[in-house]
């Protein structure tokens, strides 16, 4: 066990002191734990291999599972990468800083525990204000995952965090709660047409906007369960909370009936049961413990309480969580991604 010393920043009134000591922390081989506006990140100095062993070593997390590195502009990429394609400039000038990352090809610059052994490196520049001050404080790239334990849904709360890895990283920062509510989504621009190797907080469509035509990896698509992914990150069970979760696509009308039916027939045989819903349906369940994400009209508000709902139910006595489908698109194809791996591909369609 480690001593973790948990250090508490605000947004609005960033305290420099306190940030250039959580850079020297990294630069000098830590790990600190940090917001950005996606979820919280377990960072260590990328260009320091013993450092970026520590990550996995806190999150128990397998080592044929690349990181993110994590920088605060373009110039910061240059060094890490052999070139920049000209379309991934276009997409880092019209994203960054903010919750898309770029794959491209690494250079010798980066450690191959960073990549898992990949010739490819992921780089995202992110908004969060915090995040910004702190890798500009290290002076040097920052490698960061989810700061989950491997396996539980990612963190967008600084208790989420203190929950998982205190006792496991040098310094947490407690710096509230992370708007976006999902991870970034992964952009693979080493391909001919650029590809989608994770739904995030930039949408297909958003990214079609600058460099029209993107593809999903063929994995993404729900129900193709046996094409492995080009994320190695996207294969494993994930954003699991501890009950069992199920998921119920099809008419607003067939899945409030196919849940309530389930619902009342694990509940006579004495279980307990969640419901996530919308605020649109909520009313219609009259038993279970009943959590509504928000508005259907309101993707954004779903997205940033779907994985602290999903830790909630971890407080609650509760075996099998029910949850309603969302519409796959926008914003709905990252929460639906996670919604359904968090089931473990346990979808009915009613
Ligand atoms: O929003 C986020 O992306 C957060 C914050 C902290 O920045 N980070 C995050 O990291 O979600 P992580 O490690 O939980 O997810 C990184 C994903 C994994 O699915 C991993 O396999 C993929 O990115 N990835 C990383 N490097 C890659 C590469 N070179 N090629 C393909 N996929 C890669
Ligand atoms: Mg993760």
């Amino acid at each position: 066990m480690k001593n973790t010393l948990i250090i508490e920043i605000s947004c609005e009134n960033l305290d420099r002191g306190k940030l250039n000591y959580c850079g020297e922390v990294l630069k000098g081989g830590g790990t600190v734990v940090f917001p950005t506006e996606t979820v919280y990140g377990l960072g260590a100095n990328a260009i320091y291999e013993k450092a970026v062993e520590k990550i996995f070593k806190a999150k128990g997390r397998p080592s044929d599972n690349p990181l993110i590195v994590h920088v605060t502009g373009e110039e910061d990429v240059i060094p890490l990468v052999k070139a920049i394609p000209p379309k991934a400039k276009e997409v880092m000038d019209a994203f960054w800083p903010g919750p898309l990352t770029i794959i491209m090809e690494k250079s010798s610059r980066v450690p191959y525990n960073v990549t898992a052994g990949l010739n490819t490196v992921a780089i995202r520049y992110p908004a969060h204000p915090i995040a910004k001050a702190l890798i500009e404080a290290a002076g040097v790239p920052i490698a960061a995952p989810s700061a989950n334990i491997s396996g539980k849904p990612s963190p967008t709360k600084a208790s989420h965090v203190i929950d998982d890895l205190d006792g496991r990283v040098d310094v947490i920062i407690a710096g509230g709660d992370c708007s976006v509510g999902l991870e970034s989504t992964v952009l693979d621009m080493t391909t001919d047409i650029p590809t989608i190797l994770r739904p995030g907080g930039v949408t297909k469509e958003e990214l079609e906007g600058v460099l029209g035509r993107v593809e999903m990896d063929p994995s993404l698509l729900t129900g193709v369960l046996d094409i492995s992914p080009k994320s190695p990150g996207m294969k494993y069970t994930h954003y699991s909370p501890k009950a069992e979760v199920v998921v119920y696509a099809g008419e607003d009308e067939s899945v409030v009936k196919a849940i309530s039916n389930k619902a009342n027939e694990l509940m006579a045989n004495g279980k307990e049961v969640g419901i996530i819903c919308t605020n649109e349906t909520q009313h219609r369940y009259k038993k279970g413990i009943i959590k509504p994400l928000g508005s259907k009209k309101d993707m954004k508000t779903i997205a940033a309480k779907l994985f602290s709902t999903l830790r909630e139910f971890d407080e609650t006595k509760v075996d099998i969580i029910l949850a309603e489908a969302l519409e796959e698109v926008e914003l709905g194809q990252a929460i639906m991604n996670r919604l359904v791996k968090a089931a473990g591909y346990k979808i009915y369609r009613v």
